[in-house]
């Protein structure tokens, strides 16, 4: 037995790696691309704001480089877009926190369409504020409610007062670790957007369905021009067994990447974030109690309304096969039809996500309550008022 296992253990390796790297790209892609549209919005006071929040080192080596960045195209947002999903074992309780499991399961007959009890009801599916709903509105919370930042220049001026004056009030020493909360949000906003994260709980949000999704990376025009060794076509065919939500996660943007973009994800998200200007001037022009505008998640009504968008996109584009009528169930193919008809979907899902993760961020800085004793403190001594 023993020797046995010895012999074994290369192959273990072998496979643990595969698996390894195959969890590392895939997944993480969705969220790089929210966090990166979202930086590229942001006002240069909220990029402030994220690094001194996320202590990005941003010394210059010697050469006048910046330091420690291994990829240009990378922002800081898109860089801890995926904290979440790598800690998500060994903090078991944010485990809960990634999805909305809408409860089909107390409903008879179940939710194939949308109806009054088929949609995201908070108080029935989100118990606790243990969703990813209650978990972003959780963070934004304690984003709001921090002090600025011991980096700022007034709260330096003010520390030796501080220590001084007794005036360690509990706010200055709260207990949350805003550098995970702006993580763990950056994530979430991403994971709401993605149709199958605010899905059926009998599925598990399409977990459950093992489906043949079978398409090439490269498009029809560029297998034409070149030749490509066997192995390299087999690589590069999804010809894995997927499951329905994981097409959604991960292998419909991988397939778009390879055919529309060089598989570069930067050049995606420079197309993607053109067009999000263009939902910008629609937007402008519409009421603005529209859920599509309602863009901010510290408003729980907004957050509540990405969640029943999601669910809506699920049942109508997630959940049916390409002819738009027979439920997908295990032994499903997706088809080339159903990519093509469903990949408009993720790419809003996607500049949805960003925008609105810029918008949230935006208000949070816009917000920030600054600690009122401090502001009595500096009235008293004839200080400016803080902006
Ligand atoms: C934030 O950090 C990034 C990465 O180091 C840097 O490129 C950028 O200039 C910084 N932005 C601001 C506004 O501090
Ligand atoms: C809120 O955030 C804290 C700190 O990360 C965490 O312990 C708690 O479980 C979170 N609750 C929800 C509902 O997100
Ligand atoms: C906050 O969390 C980050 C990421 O997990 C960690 O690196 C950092 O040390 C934590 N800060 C504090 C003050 O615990
Ligand atoms: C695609 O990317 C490769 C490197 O990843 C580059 O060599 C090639 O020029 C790119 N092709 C186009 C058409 O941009
Ligand atoms: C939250 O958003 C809704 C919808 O846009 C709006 O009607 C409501 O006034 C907002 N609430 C707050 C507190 O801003
Ligand atoms: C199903 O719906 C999609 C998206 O609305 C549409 O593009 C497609 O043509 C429809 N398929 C059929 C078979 O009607």
């Amino acid at each position: 037995m023993k020797q046995r296992m010895k012999n074994m253990l290369p192959i273990l390796l072998i496979v643990f790696c595969q698996q390894a790297v195959m969890t590392q790209a895939w997944g993480t892609l969705g969220h790089e691309i929210v966090g990166n549209l979202a930086w590229y919005r942001l006002s240069d006071p909220a990029k402030t704001w994220v690094n001194e929040t996320l202590h990005v080192k941003t010394e210059t080596a010697a050469n006048g480089n910046p330091k420690d960045i291994d990829d240009p195209t990378m922002t800081p947002l898109g860089k801890v877009a995926d904290w979440a999903d790598a800690v998500r074992h060994y903090l078991g309780w944010s485990s809960p926190l990634h999805f909305i499991d809408v409860r089909d399961d107390l409903i008879p007959g179940g939710c194939l369409v949308a109806s009054d009890d088929c949609k995201f009801i908070y108080e029935r599916d989100c118990v606790n504020d243990v969703c990813v709903a209650g978990a972003i509105l959780n963070y934004t919370k304690q984003l709001l409610s921090s002090k600025p930042s011991p980096n700022h220049r007034h709260h330096q001026e003010l520390l030796p007062l501080l220590r001084g004056g007794g005036l360690k009030s509990s706010r200055l020493e709260k207990g949350y670790n805003l550098t995970q909360a702006l993580m763990f949000l950056t994530h979430f906003i991403g994971d709401i957007h993605q149709p199958l994260h605010a899905s059926r709980t009998t599925d598990k949000g399409g977990n459950d369905f093992h489906v043949h999704f079978s398409l090439p990376d490269e498009g029809e025009n560029t297998k034409l021009h070149h030749e490509q060794p066997a192995y390299y076509q087999n690589t590069n065919k999804h010809h894995h067994s997927w499951n329905l939500h994981s097409v959604w996660d991960s292998a419909m943007i991988e397939v778009v990447l390879g055919r529309n973009y060089n598989h570069s994800r930067h050049l995606m998200e420079q197309d993607l974030f053109h067009t999000s200007l263009l939902f910008d001037s629609a937007s402008s022009s519409q009421d603005s109690n529209d859920a599509s505008t309602c863009n901010i998640g510290i408003n729980a009504t907004c957050v509540i309304a990405w969640g029943k968008e999601s669910f809506d996109l699920a049942l109508q584009y997630a959940y049916v096969e390409s002819d738009n009528v027979t439920q997908v169930s295990t032994g499903s193919t997706l088809d080339e039809l159903y990519y093509e008809s469903r990949l408009p979907i993720i790419k809003q899902q996607l500049i949805l996500g960003g925008m609105r993760l810029a918008e949230t961020i935006e208000a949070i800085v816009a917000n920030q309550k600054a600690p009122s004793k401090i502001l009595e403190v500096r009235k008293a001594l004839g200080l400016a008022t803080l902006r």
